[in-house]
């Protein structure tokens, strides 16, 4: 495995991000976990470059406000990511969302602020509420998160829908539908996707089809999971895998996924074993 330089991604708005991020569902829900995960998050923001992603979602708040408290006083070294709920997306709703937010992870802007999924407030009036958000300097920009095609479109048909930055999706190696039609509509937007559950929730950690490959490599089956989305050159313009750790040791694992280098061979064979879509399906969601 190479020293693991932490590629990086470039955002519609200039603003490169680390290729590798870290996600936080499942975090700040239970107390006895706390300590334990601020001081894993807090020791991969410490080894840097960082993202984080989070949400209000996540633990009624409790994620927020465990990143709050593992970035205090670090948030120059960290690109935080934040969710907005498709119920609180109305024009005054958003805005009252990221204040709580805001509150919550300690800090005076969200980096990046998304749309969690579609929901029944009307887009329009979202990207209005986002695009005031950026103007007050509380987000440094936005996106969306569980978006097709459709609602892509919708979008992009939006005076301001240029500005997304990302779209936050479920893709993984067992999860290769978007590479139809939703990627390609995406590069020709210009837009990375950030793939949620890399790692298919835990599925690919122990897949026997990634054993080989990580043998020959002296890898993990995650690292090679994770050194798959981040391929160079195949998914253009590029992919931001946010694996999620509650252990500080598989975040450094995962981090250091970057270093490992897949060749077209080893490529080829994870196309074997886990087939590119010849079709369009629906964006699948967890
Ligand atoms: N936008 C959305 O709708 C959406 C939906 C789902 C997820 N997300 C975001 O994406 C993030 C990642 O997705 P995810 O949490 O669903 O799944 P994931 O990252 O694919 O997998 C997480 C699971 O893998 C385990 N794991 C992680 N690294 C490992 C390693 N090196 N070796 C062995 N096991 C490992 C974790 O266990 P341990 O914690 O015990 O290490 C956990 O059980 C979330 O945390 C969240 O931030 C967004």
């Amino acid at each position: 495995m190479q020293p693991s330089a932490t590629p990086m991604v470039n955002l519609p708005d200039g603003r490169a991000v680390p290729a590798l991020g870290l996600g936080t569902w499942r975090m700040g829900e239970r107390p006895e976990a706390r300590r334990a995960e601020v001081a894993a998050l807090r020791a991969a923001v410490e080894a840097g470059p960082a993202l984080i992603d989070t949400a209000e979602m996540y633990g009624d708040g409790g994620a927020e406000s465990v990143v709050g408290e593992a970035i205090a006083g670090m948030h120059d070294r960290v690109f935080v990511v934040s969710k907005v709920l498709p119920s609180n997306a109305s024009p005054a709703g958003t805005v009252a969302a990221c204040e709580r937010s805001l509150e919550r992870l300690g800090v005076e802007r969200i980096d990046l602020y998304l749309l969690h999924w579609r929901g029944r407030w009307k887009l329009a009036d979202t990207v209005d509420a986002f695009e005031r958000l950026v103007a007050q300097g509380k987000i440094g920009g936005w996106g969306v998160s569980n978006f097709d095609v459709a609602d892509l479109d919708a979008l992009a048909a939006l005076p301001a829908g240029a500005r997304c930055a990302t779209n936050q999706i479920y893709y993984a190696l067992s999860q290769r539908g978007p590479e139809f039609e939703l990627l390609p509509r995406m590069a020709a937007l210009g837009m990375p996707a950030m793939a949620y559950s890399p790692l298919d929730e835990g599925r690919l950690v122990q897949h026997p089809a990634l054993r080989p490959i990580a043998t020959e490599l002296g890898a993990s089956c995650a690292q090679v999971a994770l050194a798959w989305l981040l391929a160079e050159g195949v998914r253009a313009p590029g992919v931001i895998a946010i694996p999620k750790s509650a252990s500080a040791e598989r975040m450094a694992e995962n981090a250091a996924a970057a270093g490992l280098r897949l060749e077209p061979r080893h490529l080829a064979v994870l196309d074997r074993a886990f087939t590119p879509p010849r079709r369009k399906a629906p964006l699948a969601m967890i």
